[in-house]
Formats: structure tokens, C-alpha cells, sequence
């Protein structure tokens, strides 16, 4: 990808201390990549300023005992909310007023109501802009679409989460909560927009200007395809990258100094703002995880991962590369 490999050194910004970092890497925008090994809120306590995050994008552990490293993903279901309310309080104090919280957030089939009461906890501090469903694997029969173009048949995308028994269906998706201060973020629509299949739309409304619409609030991103967990994707519980880069250019890169991935994990978000070209801030409490984060980060600053998500379809990939190429506008960044 041709990204400078200087780390520690780049261009940081007012107010970005080096406050020991776990890891620290310099994009080929000068975006700076830091990854912080400590608890999240304590961390965005001592480390960032007021205002200073345009957008966040994250998934919490969702307390359905999921395996982590060394997290226990099974706190009394009170805690837990508390926990969340206090995240999101200092969420709040860093978000920027016209900044995008996105929230991922699953449940598992016998607990179906975590992403809501985690929502209303967050609902203190946030206003629910759009509620937007991650689709992770769908079935189209062609009998439903009719003569479509392109399909010749019946067809089954993606990965999901088979579940047995007779109760409950295979779990294909999960929620995006977009949660903002003042419920009236204006967003760039169609940065992840799609063409019309009807090209006769083109120009008939205001809106239709171009061959792009908005895409709505369902987003099929499959996971890639993996033959060995243990290597390819060590930890039980990551978004695709898709996910972010999907989140940031919804808020609009131009409008993003700083994200912020408060559990970032094997660090998804931060492969996604190198992508893109804006600069990352992750906390996980987990060394083992902040290592294969920063392994990742390391293959794609020297150029082994393609440069097209394959989460991105042949039509948009042209309109990926351009925007990818526009030098996002920037001022300083603020943490402390
Ligand atoms: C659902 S996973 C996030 C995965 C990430 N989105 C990815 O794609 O790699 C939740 C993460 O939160 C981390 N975690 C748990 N408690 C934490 C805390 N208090 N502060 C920061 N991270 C924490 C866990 O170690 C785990 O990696």
C-alpha cells in the first residue's frame, strides 16, 4: 500500500502525547495508529481531551460468555449495564458535537434483549440516530426478485453462526446503534452508497444525480473466508473491516481528525482508518490481542493485504479508490 513505516514519529498533531503506548505506526496521510494497553475508561480519561473524537466505532463484549484471552464475559447483567453507562458517559465527554458513535452490539438466541438494554442504558447520554442492521450472511431466492439482472438462480452469501436444536434460527446478524449528541448529524449518505439498477432514476429526482443512492440500514459485509482460525483470525469475537470503514465514511472522512476504538481488539477499526487515511486510537486490555493488532497493522503498512476490502463490490471498487486518494482534510488532533 506504499504507507511510510516511520513509527512514533509522525506527524502527531497539538495535544497527541507518546504517553507510553502499547504500539504507535504513521500512515502515508501521516495518520497516527495508537494502541493503548489499559482499561478503556480509565484510558480515555487520562488520555483524551474533550471534543477531540469525531467518530467512534466499536463492539463491547456483550456479555454472553464469550472466551476472550483473559476477559470474563459474564458479569451480573446489572454490573454489566452500569459498565456500559459509564463507557458511554465518557464517550460523551470526548466526542466531538457533531460527532457518529457507532455501536455494534449482538446478543446470543436464549438473551435476545442485550443490544436494547444496552441501547437504553446508553440512551442517558446519546440520541439513537439510525439503528442500522449488520447482515452477515442472506438468502435470495430468485422466484422473490423476479427477472433480476445477474441472477440466475437461488443464492446464499456469507458466514454466519450456525445454532442447534429447534428453537432458535442460525444468527446472521447483528446490530449498528449510530448514536449521536443531537440527533441531527448530517451524514455523507453516499460514500457508501450504491448504483441504481434502474438507471432511469438517474436524474429524474433532486437527489438522483449521480448513479448512486443511499444504501438504507441493512448492510449485508460477510466476514472473509478462513481456513485457520487460530492464525488468520485469533479471537473469538471481531467485526470485518468492512464494518468500520463502512461506519467512518457514513460520518464522512473529511469530517474525521480521530476515531476511537475503545475495545479494539485485534485492531479492525485502526486497519480500517489506515485505509482510510484517519487517524486511530484503541485501548484492549489484552496483550495478546494488542500484539496480533499490531502484527496486522505491520502487514498492511508493507503493502501483503490487497488494497480493496473483498467486502467492497466491483462497481464501487473505482469509487473506493478515488476517495481513498483524496487527501482528507485535517486539523489537529487532541489528546492529551
Ligand atoms: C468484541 S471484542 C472487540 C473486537 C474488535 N472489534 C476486533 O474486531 O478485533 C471486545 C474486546 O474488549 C476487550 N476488553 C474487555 N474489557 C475491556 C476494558 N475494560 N477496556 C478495554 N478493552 C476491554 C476484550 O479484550 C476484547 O478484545
Amino acid at each position: 500500500m506504499g504507507y511510510s513505516e516511520t513509527r512514533s514519529e509522525g506527524k502527531v498533531g497539538a495535544g497527541l502525547s507518546m504517553k507510553s503506548p502499547y504500539y504507535t505506526a504513521v500512515g502515508k496521510n501521516n495518520e497516527l495508529i495508537s494502541l493503548y494497553l489499559e482499561d478503556c475508561t480509565g484510558g480515555m480519561r487520562e488520555k483524551l481531551q474533550p471534543y477531540s473524537v469525531d467518530v467512534v466505532v466499536t463492539s463491547p463484549p456483550y456479555n454472553i460468555g464469550v472466551r476472550y484471552n483473559s476477559y470474563h464475559d459474564q458479569m451480573p447483567r446489572e454490573s454489566y449495564l452500569h459498565w456500559m453507562g459509564d463507557v458511554g458517559e465518557e464517550l460523551k465527554r470526548v466526542l466531538s458535537d457533531t460527532g457518529s458513535f457507532f455501536l455494534n452490539i449482538g446478543s446470543k438466541p436464549s438473551d435476545p434483549w442485550i443490544p436494547f438494554e444496552v441501547a437504553q442504558e446508553l440512551r442517558k447520554h446519546f440520541i439513537l440516530q439510525n439503528v442500522i442492521h449488520w447482515i452477515k450472511s442472506v438468502a435470495i431466492s430468485k422466484q422473490d426478485v423476479g427477472n433480476y439482472p445477474h441472477m440466475s438462480g437461488d443464492i446464499a452469501v456469507g458466514h454466519y453462526k450456525p445454532i442447534a436444536g429447534q428453537r432458535f434460527l442460525h444468527d446472521c446478524h447483528e446490530y449498528i446503534f449510530h448514536f449521536t449528541k443531537s440527533g441531527q448529524v448530517a451524514l455523507d449518505r453516499l460514500a457508501v452508497g450504491v448504483p441504481y439498477q434502474d438507471k432511469s432514476n438517474i436524474g429524474r429526482w433532486h437527489s438522483a444525480k449521480q448513479d448512486l443512492r443511499c444504501r438504507g440500514n441493512t448492510w449485508f459485509i460477510p466476514y472473509e473466508t478462513i481456513r485457520d482460525r487460530q492464525n488468520q483470525r485469533p479471537h473469538p469475537s471481531t467485526f470485518p473491516l468492512g464494518l468500520p470503514e463502512m461506519c467512518i465514511k457514513l460520518h464522512g472522512v473529511n469530517q474525521t481528525r480521530l476515531v476511537l476504538d475503545p475495545f479494539i481488539g485485534i485492531g479492525s477499526t485502526a486497519l480500517a482508518c489506515l485505509s482510510l487515511g484517519v487517524s486511530c486510537v484503541g485501548f484492549d486490555i489484552d496483550t495478546k490481542y494488542l500484539e496480533v493488532a499490531s502484527q496486522r497493522i505491520d502487514e498492511l503498512l508493507k503493502g501483503k493485504k490487497p488494497d480493496i476490502p473483498p467486502w467492497i463490490s466491483p462497481v464501487q471498487a473505482p469509487l473506493f479508490i478515488k476517495e481513498k486518494r483524496q487527501k482528507p482534510k485535517r486539523s489537529s488532533n487532541s489528546i492529551s
